[in-house]
C-alpha cells in the first residue's frame, strides 16, 4: 500500500451480492490477483469435515488448524488454497454440506485467526507474480484485513434477488441463514466498514456494478 503502483482493493458483502462476478472482472480489467477469501474458509471446512472435525468440536478445531498447512498457487489471475501441498477443488468446497457448515467454522476465532496473516499474504504473492494488486473478496476485507486498502467496497442487494441470482447459478444455499450467522458472530460480523464505499446492487447490471467500482481504480492506475 506503500508502493503506489500497488493497489489493495477490499470488496466485502453477504452472500451472492455480486462480488466474485465484479471481483473477476476488476482482476481481468486491471491485472489485479483475484483471491475469493469465501473459498479459503470454504477450503479450510471441506478439510476439516473430512478429516471428521466438526464445527462443534471446538478443541479438535482448535489444534487441527494449528496444522494445516497453507500454500497458494495462482491459476491464471486467481489465488488457490493448497492444504497440505494440494488444492481443494471447487467441486469439493461448493458442496451443500460446505454450505451449511463454512459459517459455523467461519465464528469460531482460532479459523479467522489461522487465515489472517494467510491473507495479508497474498499481497506478497500479488507482488511476486508481477500484478499490479490485488481484488480480495470477502466479509472483513475492509474492516479487519485490509483496513488502509486503497479502495474499499461494499455490496448489497435485497435477499429475493439475491436468492434469484444463486438459483440461476444452479446453488443449493440457504443465503439468509448464511448471512445472519455472518452478521451476528462476535469476531468480524459481516457489516459496511466505515468509511468504505456501499453499493446496493439489486436493481444494476453486474457491468454497472463494475463500472461504479472500476472508475476510481482507472483514475488512479490509468490505462493499462
Ligand atoms: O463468499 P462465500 O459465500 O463463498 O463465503 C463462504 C463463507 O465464508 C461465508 O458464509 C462466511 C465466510 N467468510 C468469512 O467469514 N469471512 C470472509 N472474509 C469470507 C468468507
Amino acid at each position: 500500500m506503500t508502493d503506489a503502483a500497488f493497489i489493495i482493493v477490499a470488496i466485502d458483502g453477504g452472500a451472492a451480492s455480486g462480488k466474485s462476478s465484479s471481483s473477476r472482472t476488476l482482476s481481468d480489467r486491471f491485472h489485479l490477483l483475484h483471491v475469493d477469501t469465501g473459498s479459503f474458509y470454504r477450503a479450510i471446512t471441506a478439510e476439516l469435515l473430512r478429516i471428521g472435525v466438526p464445527a462443534a468440536d471446538l478443541a479438535g478445531v482448535q489444534t487441527a488448524v494449528k496444522h494445516l498447512a497453507l500454500g497458494t498457487r495462482v491459476a491464471g489471475r486467481s489465488a488457490q488454497m493448497e492444504i497440505g501441498g494440494r488444492v481443494v477443488p471447487d467441486a469439493e468446497i461448493r458442496t451443500k454440506q460446505v454450505n451449511d457448515n463454512v459459517s459455523h467454522f467461519a465464528a469460531i476465532p482460532e479459523v479467522r485467526n489461522a487465515l489472517l496473516a494467510y491473507q495479508r499474504g497474498q499481497a506478497d504473492v500479488a507482488r511476486t507474480r508481477g500484478f499490479r494488486g490485488v481484488v480480495m473478496e470477502g466479509r472483513d476485507i475492509g474492516s479487519v484485513i485490509f483496513p488502509n486498502a486503497d479502495f474499499r467496497f461494499f455490496l448489497h442487494a435485497d435477499p429475493e434477488e439475491r436468492a434469484r441470482r444463486r438459483a440461476s447459478e444452479g446453488g443449493q444455499d440457504s443465503i439468509r441463514e448464511r448471512d445472519r450467522l455472518d452478521s451476528s458472530r462476535k469476531t468480524a460480523p459481516l457489516a459496511c466498514p466505515d468509511g468504505a464505499v456501499s453499493i446496493d446492487s439489486t436493481h444494476l447490471t453486474l457491468a454497472e456494478v463494475v463500472e461504479l467500482i472500476a472508475a476510481p481504480i482507472a483514475a488512479r492506475l490509468g490505462p493499462l
